[in-house]
């Protein structure tokens, strides 16, 4: 392993490692634009100009690979000059757009240009003008004067989705970032271009004006669209003026961007987890408990429920998007009350793609396997039936459970709802904390984002409060890691696995075990 000296730091890294990767391993960060992790090294923007002893001109960190001996400086006199003289090339055509930039707050150029710029420019010459606000896709616009032409949305394009719908197009100043004639950039993963891209040139459309990102509270958590699970940030608004009547702050998913996670998503997410959120927020929520189709309290709802479900072998049938420690709450309620047919549905949608995309649309459908056995299309038993919904698939249909009395507890009015005894409103994928397992059998943990809509609760809460009417007894958990501990104790798969050991990226089953 070559040694190198940084800045007066002397470190040992793999061989083939470059300065920039280098510096990152000792936490120096080097600016840079157009290298991304996720993708080839272009070397074009030359921010991440850095002086090695001995070599006759300044080298890009991003592409040279460090040497037995190497001596490099990351602040020297001419690397600062250096980096002041490409911002001010880069700022020469850049419109003074910020104060209506949505990339304000997180833009790359500003956060440069405060740090490594002048603080002046000597152009004096009209700015390059070109196209803004060209509509792209079906997700995102373009705004052409604001590109530094990194071309990381390109090399997305060409080497993650080999769709190839972007280019530079003209040559020297008037070279600018277009889409190919003809094209649209629809295919299923065009959102990641927008994080990608480090200023504002790139903005999604569901996203643009719709806040400003210092508004934002960010959570780490995992996408609920598939059995991949990946590893997401889900951005509330928590903007003071857009207070409701009622004196709630605003307290509704605006974004969802990817989170890193080799082993699971790498750095992308596909474009329907993005904007599951709008789904969601478009569907009918389930607000407040009924009975009989008719509003009413929720201890009552809970009386009902668990008079409904003692009134013979009660049996269950589940969603596999619920998390894992509401699929364990809810078996243990049945068992407690008597019943042994306990099933999940499996939502399959198309076929799985060579990224990301799953064609299992349960984000704990192995989850749900642990815990509850094979998957049913049909209601299992013969009694009082518990359905746990979340059909936000329009192609899954409610289950057959004709003569039988229901009792509903989800998020959303489904057919199930619609027709039940009972129908309880249960926190929605991203209002409660618990644990997923993908389809490789990965435990990753989900958290609560913001409160729950209405009288909505977690599943697992319900559950205790309808044992406890029923008059059968269920361990007094006082949170979803309560139950997680129970889950692990109860079921083989889900020993070692604890908060601890799912950290921020989750771990696969069988290593917690081993833990
Ligand atoms: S990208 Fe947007 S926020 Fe950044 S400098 Fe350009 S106009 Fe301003
Ligand atoms: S649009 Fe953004 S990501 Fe694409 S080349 Fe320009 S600055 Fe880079
Ligand atoms: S990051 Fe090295 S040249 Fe762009």
């Amino acid at each position: 392993m070559p040694k190198v000296t940084i800045d007066g730091q002397e470190l040992e890294v793999a061989a083939g490692t470059t300065i920039l990767n280098a510096c990152q391993q000792r936490g120096r960060e080097i600016p840079h634009y157009c290298y991304h992790p996720g993708l080839t090294i272009a070397g074009n923007c030359r921010m991440c100009l850095v002086e090695v002893e001995k070599a006759p001109k300044l080298v890009i960190g991003c592409y040279t690979p460090v040497a037995e001996g190497m001596v490099v400086h990351t602040a020297s006199e001419k690397v600062v000059t250096a980096r002041a003289a490409m911002m001010e090339f880069f700022l020469i055509n850049h419109p003074l757009d910020c104060p209506i930039c949505d990339q304000a707050g997180e833009c790359r150029l500003q956060e440069y240009a405060v740090e490594y710029g002048d603080g002046e420019s000597r152009y004096t010459e009209p700015k390059l003008a070109l196209s803004k606000a060209v509509d792209i896709g079906p997700h995102v616009m373009l705004d052409q004067e604001r590109c530094i032409q990194c071309s990381r949305c390109i090399r997305f394009c060409d080497e993650v989705t080999k769709t190839g719908e972007l280019g530079f197009f003209e040559r020297g100043e008037r070279s600018q970032i277009g889409i190919f004639p003809g094209k649209r950039l629809d295919n299923a993963y065009s959102g990641n271009v927008v994080d990608l891209c480090p200023v504002g040139a790139l903005t999604l459309k569901e996203f643009r004006f719709a806040t400003r990102v210092w508004y934002l509270k960010n959570t780490p958590t995992i996408c609920g669209g598939c059995a991949r699970g990946c590893n997401v940030v889900v951005g509330v608004g928590q903007q003071q003026t857009m207070m409701t009547t009622t004196g709630q702050l605003d307290d509704r998913v605006k974004r969802i961007v990817p989170r890193v996670n080799e082993a699971v998503n790498g750095h992308w997410i596909c474009d329907e987890g993005r904007l599951s959120y709008e789904r969601e927020q478009q569907a009918t929520r389930l607000e407040t408990p009924q009975k009989a189709g008719t509003g009413t309290t929720y201890d009552e709802a809970v009386q009902a429920a668990a008079a409904t479900l003692k009134a013979g072998k009660p049996a269950m049938l589940a969603s596999a998007r619920l998390v894992a420690e509401d699929l364990f709450a809810w078996k243990s309620l049945i068992v407690a009350l008597g019943g042994t047919s306990t099933s999940f549905r499996r939502v399959v949608r198309g076929g799985d793609d060579a990224i990301l995309y799953r064609a299992d649309k349960g984000a704990n459908s192995k989850g749900a396997e642990w815990i509850l056995g094979s998957a049913a299309s049909e209601a299992p038993g013969s009694g009082p039936l518990l359905v746990l919904g979340d059909t936000l698939d329009p192609q899954d249909t409610a289950p057959k459970v004709a003569g039988r009395p229901v009792v509903f507890v989800g998020p959303f009015v489904s057919g199930a709802a619609e027709g039940a005894a009972v129908a309880i409103p249960s926190a929605s994928w991203s209002e409660a904390d618990g644990t997923f397992v993908n389809f490789e059998g990965r435990a990753q943990r989900v958290r609560r984002c913001h409160l729950p809509l209405g009288e909505a609760r977690p599943g697992w809460r319900i559950a205790m409060d309808i044992a406890e009417a029923a008059g059968v007894s269920l361990p007094a958990w006082g949170s979803a890691d309560d139950v997680l501990a129970d889950l692990a104790k109860a079921v083989r798969e889900f020993e070692g696995v604890t908060p601890e050991t799912l950290g921020l990226l989750g771990v696969p089953a069988a290593a917690a075990a081993r833990a």
